[in-house]
């Protein structure tokens, strides 16, 4: 298995279980956004969510508009710092449209939760979260998802677009790094 910076990774959700729930998940979105008079926007929080983007939309048999946010992330660093700066904006007007707004994880939710409220601000007519992972117990904020792929234990994790200073997004399950 790899290591990263000489840290160990223990494999936590293989691919196959991954695509299983991402399956299962856009299923379910589908259905929920049958309604949507436009097209729905799937709106993708970089860098971390990309793959799962990539993914879910696949699995959603109906034409979306996909657009991203970048917002400022952790860098080097494995604590989250709480501020939240909007790198890049969303390029499509979501004014009165049905919007799915989807990133990879939800640690204490103070990104999600500021990011749901910057949507808001932008008046769609529908607004709901899919998070693939969420880690237990460590929610700071009143925030749940409207969709969650997983449950995971509070430790750092890499793979599948998440990364630990840029390292460990193209590995194709999610990971844990070890300690020591
Ligand atoms: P909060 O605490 O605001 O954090 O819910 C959410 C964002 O923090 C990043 N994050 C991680 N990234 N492995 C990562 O690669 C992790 O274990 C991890 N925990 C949090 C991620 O960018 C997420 O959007």
């Amino acid at each position: 298995m790899w290591n990263i910076r000489g840290r160990r990774l223990s494999l936590l959700i293989d691919e196959e279980t991954i695509r299983k729930r991402v399956r299962e998940l856009a299923k379910q979105i589908e259905k929920d956004f049958l309604g949507s008079p436009e097209e729905p926007v799937v709106v993708g929080l970089l860098k971390g969510s990309f793959v799962f983007v990539a993914d879910l939309i696949r699995e959603i048999g109906m034409p979306v508009v996909v657009d991203f946010l970048w917002v400022s992330s952790y860098g080097q660093s494995m604590e989250s710092s709480g501020k939240i700066r909007i790198v890049k904006d969303l390029d499509t007007d979501v004014e009165g449209r049905w919007v799915l707004l989807v990133d990879d994880i939800l640690d204490t939710g103070l990104t999600l939760k500021e990011i749901h409220s910057f949507l808001i601000s932008k008046k769609p007519a529908v607004l709901k979260t899919c998070v693939l992972l969420e880690k237990k117990g460590r929610k700071k904020v009143d925030f749940t998802p409207d969709y969650l792929g997983f449950e995971v234990p509070n430790k750092f994790l890499v793979g599948y677009g998440l990364d630990w200073g840029e390292l460990g997004r193209n590995l194709k399950g999610v990971y844990a790094v070890e300690e020591g």
